[in-house]
């Protein structure tokens, strides 16, 4: 039997390449490997407030980008967390074995609770229906991106502390993060993250961004005060757009020197821009198509469900066991 793979993605704001490069890239190339389940995380997104229509279009958006970026339905599952009640189930579970000390030091849990006025207790809790999408399907391993690394941390530290209270029940979840683009930088303000909330025109590329728009952004990258490239002393920008090109396109490191050392900084963007349009214009097509009929994303998530609920409702069983609660 194949081991298992889970990961996911919140359905909230636009997905972008960094969340390609970070994650799903990654995961089309485990998918033949591994039995893939790949979880489009709405319980997680309701720890801050989501407008109900705009999540029931963001779910559906996110399923056919998975399929879209190269999921292969016939071999990885996906489907929506709060379609598999386990989730939450294990969730609480888990919650009653980790100390509330563990979900203060996570680093997520400080930036986003310092952006709030009132802090939503699902916000420190994240981190454990994190662990408990996980450990649910017993995954050996987590494709993600290095801003999950942490988590990924305190999901072994709840099931070790489980396995040592009630007996051996969870497997050791192992981190898989990619050797380039594990965390692509914003393109405004390359000393912080791309990320989805940020707010800024010309910070991230949606994967459904129009070409012209995407290319806009790209051209106007933050660099730094050299004109050219310089491997010995190029900046968080420069270091970014040369590590976006080299994720999408595969590149070894000395390619990449060999070719961009000494490059103008305008020449740089067309060739990370053409990289990135080149890549996107596939994905976009896709897109487009599998949107174009609904009922086969319906379908898709209906049967996603249908597929993971016995191994969870397994899992769950087996902790209620353990825990010696009623069945
Ligand atoms: P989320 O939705 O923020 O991001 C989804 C995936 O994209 C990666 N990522 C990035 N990678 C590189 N550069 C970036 N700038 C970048 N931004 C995001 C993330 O690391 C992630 O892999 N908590 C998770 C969702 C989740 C999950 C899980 C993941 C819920 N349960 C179980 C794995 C396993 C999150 O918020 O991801």
């Amino acid at each position: 039997m194949k081991a298992r793979v889970f990961s996911g993605v919140q359905p909230t704001g636009n997905l972008h390449i960094g969340n390609y490069l970070g994650a799903l890239k990654s995961w089309t190339k485990v998918q033949y490997d591994y039995e893939c389940i790949f979880g489009i995380v709405d319980l997680h997104a309701v720890t801050l407030y989501q407008n109900p229509e705009d999540l029931k279009a963001k779910i559906a958006e996110v399923a056919a980008l998975f399929i879209a970026c190269g999921i292969d339905p016939r071999h990885s599952t996906v489907m929506v967390q709060s379609s598999v009640a386990a989730h939450t189930e294990l969730g609480w579970m888990l919650t009653c074995v980790t100390p509330v000390g563990w979900l203060e030091r996570m680093t997520q849990y400080k930036a986003k609770s310092e952006a709030q006025e009132t802090v939503g207790a699902g916000i420190l809790q994240y981190p454990v229906l994190m662990a408990a999408d996980i450990l649910l399907y017993q995954a050996a391993l987590v494709p993600v991106g290095d801003d999950q690394t942490q988590h990924l941390e305190l999901t072994r530290d709840i099931a070790q502390r489980f396995n040592s209270l009630y007996g051996e029940t969870f497997v050791m979840p192992a981190t898989r993060t990619p050797a380039v683009g594990a965390r692509v930088m914003g393109l405004d303000e390359p000393d912080k993250k791309m990320s989805k909330s940020a707010t800024g025109t010309g910070h991230a590329i949606g994967m459904l961004d129009p070409p012209d728009v995407a290319r806009r952004k790209i051209m106007r990258a933050t660099t730094d005060s050299n004109p050219a490239v310089d491997f010995e002393t190029m900046g968080p920008g420069v270091a970014n757009l040369l590590a976006i090109f080299q994720a999408f396109g595969d590149w070894d490191d000395d390619r990449i020197k060999g070719h961009f050392s000494g490059m103008r900084y305008g020449d740089l963007k067309k060739q990370v821009a053409e990289m990135v349009l080149e890549s996107l214009a596939p994905i976009q097509q896709r897109y487009r198509e599998i949107t174009a009929d609904p009922a086969y994303l319906r379908q898709l998530l209906a049967s996603g469900a249908d597929r993971v609920r016995p191994i969870a409702d397994s899992t769950v069983r087996l902790v209620k066991e353990r825990m010696g609660l009623h069945q």
